[in-house]
């Protein structure tokens, strides 16, 4: 951050919403898959967690906006919006979201490299992914879906950024494009449980341990998985989409086991 060009008002922004305690699965996926080909920390993979970061930040600052699910609370502390004003989240999204690209153009060592994390990452954050996944998740607040709405809003707004993570930690350590591919269906696979899993949460847990507001989607009238087909039926797809998450990674031997190991545990977690 002590590098980037930016206002003395949008730095105190970028502070607040980048330092609060998210839990930086993607960004440690980035870091993770990259490593299954390099053994040594690898600097490029740290640039492109930085940038993974920023951009899933963006998306939550917006995400929380009163236009969209109008939330007061976000990692234990009060959202953007609330802790400065509406205007500044609409903009600190914006800064996020473009200084995220700044970052991986500056700091990748491989200029080559760098124009391949940037197309992964403006594609998974962009109009057919992830901005495609926020659209339809409101629209369906009015509309309604069925599985196949539900399956779509899911993939689009989650799991494609789960994917990119993957597949440019994939990037940074030099992998095949058989690899990349293996990376990319592991990705979208434990993106889809992540979101189902995000699901039973807000039913199942409290404002308190989620540091987000629980219950929120019942109220607002969103199309999840726990409205649509029950909370143990959501708990039973979520653990074989898991499963065939880990199938993915047969080729790549112990050395992807802590891979293995997050697959679960996404589906486990308490926040
Ligand atoms: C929240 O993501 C948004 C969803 C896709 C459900 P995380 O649960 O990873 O949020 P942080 O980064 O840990 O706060
Ligand atoms: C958010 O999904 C997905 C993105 C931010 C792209 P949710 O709206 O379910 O996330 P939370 O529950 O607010 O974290
Ligand atoms: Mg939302
Ligand atoms: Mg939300
Ligand atoms: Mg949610």
């Amino acid at each position: 951050l002590s590098d980037l060009d930016t206002s003395d008002d949008m730095r105190e922004v970028f502070e607040y919403t980048l330092s609060a305690p998210g839990k930086r699965i993607r960004s440690v996926l980035i870091l993770w898959c990259s490593e299954l080909f390099t053994s040594t920390l690898n600097p490029n993979a740290e640039i492109a967690a930085v940038a993974m970061e920023m951009v899933h930040t963006c998306s939550l600052v917006h995400d929380d906006l009163p236009a969209m699910d109008n939330d007061d609370l976000r990692r234990g502390w009060p959202t953007c919006h609330k802790a400065f004003d509406e205007a500044t989240a609409i903009l600190a999204g914006d800064a996020l979201l473009t200084a995220a690209f700044e970052v991986i153009a500056e700091g990748v060592d491989d200029s080559v490299m760098a124009v391949r994390l940037i197309r992964e990452l403006a594609r998974a954050a962009g109009p057919g992914a992830m901005i495609a996944g926020q659209m339809a998740d409101l629209k369906a607040e009015q509309t309604g879906g069925d599985m196949a709405t539900l399956q779509y809003i899911h993939t689009h707004k989650t799991a494609r950024m789960f994917q990119c993570a993957a597949t440019m930690g994939g990037i940074c350590g030099g992998a095949s494009e058989d690899d990349l591919h293996r990376l990319a269906d592991y990705g979208l696979k434990i993106g889809l449980g992540f979101q189902i899993a995000d699901d039973i949460l807000d039913v199942c847990g409290t404002s308190d341990q989620l540091g987000k507001t629980a219950g929120k989607d019942e109220r607002a009238g969103k199309l999840t998985y726990p409205s649509l087909i029950g909370l143990d039926q959501a708990r039973a797809l979520a653990q074989d989409i898991a499963r065939d998450a880990v199938a993915s990674l047969d080729t790549f031997g112990e050395k992807a086991d802590i891979l293995r190991q997050l697959a679960s545990a996404l589906l486990n977690r308490k926040k």
